[in-house]
């Protein structure tokens, strides 16, 4: 037998067949000097497989290394499958294995910072355990992040972290099938691509540089250099002292820019399909994943439209108004508005996912096109999913005389920027785009509380490891 079963493919169909898998000895018992149970883990998924004293198979010396086994020690199982007459509790599969073989392919230390199976209960769980006068340890977030590679390992960060491989597959998968090249900018850059102080300062060869806040003015000189349409998929800087649920020092960009024949609209439009395609996507490709993460964090899925609502940034001010909420109108939402628009839309509209347009230009970055129509008024736009951001975006001033003009009234060092100002000068197409996080997005879409949770290696204000 050369063929690996997985744990999660293990079902009653293969009552009575010989299996050979793989994975963690999650825990062992024994019981008395002939039995022993060991759980085995392969990629959050969970059978319990039991040793029994057998002529020709096992032996009581096998017994007692099984019972032995350190937790996480990785072993290899030879058995056969069947099915208990009672419901196995504590384990993902509905079936046991009856062991002939098993092998310590290597054995982990024999104890650990975290126990897995402390750290895979949900917040209902601990209070119950807790109440029922259980020994157990909460593992607090700093915890899990010092010691990520066993915190990866539970069912719900199994889980998260296929989602967040979806949705970067379907994030390319689908702007391919639109006509999209795939890009790769500079990541060391001698100006601020989105302005602001927020930027990891380094010195190149003498130079003074910085790592790119964005791939912004590459990926627009990439399009007045006729790629007409592109994507990047790339780590993404900022050196901001936040220290919040959403920010990150370090996050990966999803970025997009394209030509635009008539109206930003038809960036929104990209927008709309992309995401849509992605949220059905993941809710009918990634059930078990997300059932993974609801069982430890529970969440509702998310309310969307088929069509994504679009509303103007003065429609959502006047909503704001008549719930009681004053912004100032040239102003940008905080956090709060931000949630609280998020609650009204989802009451009048019924989606948790929907774009807000036509911002102020005032707090728009240097190269957004100003409204034509009304110049204090901007043709950009932001992505909510649960009342959070997780994209901004807009129609680009192309017109060198009027970026330029831009740049220097946002306090922009022109110089460090004259090779993208210049880009303008031979000609550049009407172009737009945006920037989403892919963070945030796996964060909102499972509901999460903390980015650092939708981010494999976290990197904040106060963490550089692991
Ligand atoms: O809003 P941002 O800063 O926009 C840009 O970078 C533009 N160049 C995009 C464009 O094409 N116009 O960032 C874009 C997205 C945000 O909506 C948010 O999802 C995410 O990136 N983001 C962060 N994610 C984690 N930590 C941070 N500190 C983030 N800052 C922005």
């Amino acid at each position: 037998l050369t063929e690996w079963t997985r744990v999660g493919d293990l079902n009653e169909e293969l009552k009575d067949k010989e299996v050979l898998i793989r994975g963690r000895a999650q825990t062992t018992r024994a019981v008395g000097k002939n039995m022993a149970f060991v759980v085995v883990r392969q990629k959050g998924f969970t059978v319990q497989c039991v040793v029994t004293v057998q002529p020709d198979f096992v032996s009581r010396q096998m017994v007692k290394f099984v019972a032995g086994l350190s937790r996480e020690s990785i072993i290899d199982v030879r058995g056969l499958v069947s099915v208990p007459s009672v419901p196995i509790k504590g384990t993902t599969q509905q079936v046991e294995v009856e062991v002939r073989k098993l092998h310590c392919i290597s054995k982990a230390m024999p104890t650990l910072p975290i126990n897995i199976e402390d750290a895979a209960r949900s917040e209902k769980e601990i209070e119950e355990a807790l109440q029922a006068g259980e020994q157990l340890v909460r593992v607090n977030q700093d915890t899990r992040l010092n010691y990520r590679v066993l915190d990866m390992r539970t069912p719900a960060n199994q889980g998260i972290f296929h989602i967040q491989h979806e949705v970067g597959s379907i994030f390319r998968k689908f702007l391919e099938s639109e006509g999209f090249d795939e890009i790769h900018t500079p990541k060391l850059i001698a100006g601020t691509s989105e302005g602001g102080s927020a930027v990891f300062k380094l010195d190149y060869k003498g130079q003074p540089a910085c790592l790119a806040q964005s791939p912004q003015l590459h990926k627009q000189i990439a399009i007045c250099g006729d790629k007409e349409r592109v994507f990047e998929v790339g780590p993404v800087f900022r050196a901001e002292d936040s220290y919040t649920h959403r920010h990150l020092c370090e996050f990966v960009g999803l970025d997009v820019e394209m030509e635009i024949k008539k109206h930003y609209s038809e960036v929104m439009g990209i927008v709309d399909r992309l995401f849509v395609t992605m949220f059905d996507h993941l809710n009918e490709k990634c059930k078990k994943e997300l059932d993974a993460v609801r069982r430890q964090y529970p969440f509702e899925p998310l309310k969307y439209l088929r069509k994504t609502l679009r509303l103007r940034f003065e429609e959502g001010v006047q909503m704001l108004k008549e719930a009681g909420v004053e912004i100032d109108p040239y102003g940008d939402l905080n956090t709060e508005s931000e949630r609280k628009l998020g609650q009204l839309v989802l009451e009048k509209y019924g989606t948790e996912f929907y774009i807000l347009h036509r911002y102020p230009l005032a707090v728009r970055p240097f190269y957004t096109m100003p409204c034509y129509d009304d110049a204090k008024y901007s043709n950009s736009f932001d992505v909510f999913i649960r009342g959070e951001e997780i994209i901004s975006g807009a129609q680009r001033v192309h017109v060198p005389e009027l970026l330029e003009e831009r740049a220097k009234a946002c306090g922009i060092d022109v110089s460090a920027i004259t090779t993208y100002i210049d880009s303008f000068r031979y000609g550049a197409p009407p172009h737009g785009g945006f920037g989403v996080g892919l963070e945030r997005v796996v964060m909102l879409f499972c509901g999460l509380n903390n980015i650092r949770k939708a981010s494999l290696f976290p990197r904040d204000p106060l963490r550089l490891a692991p």
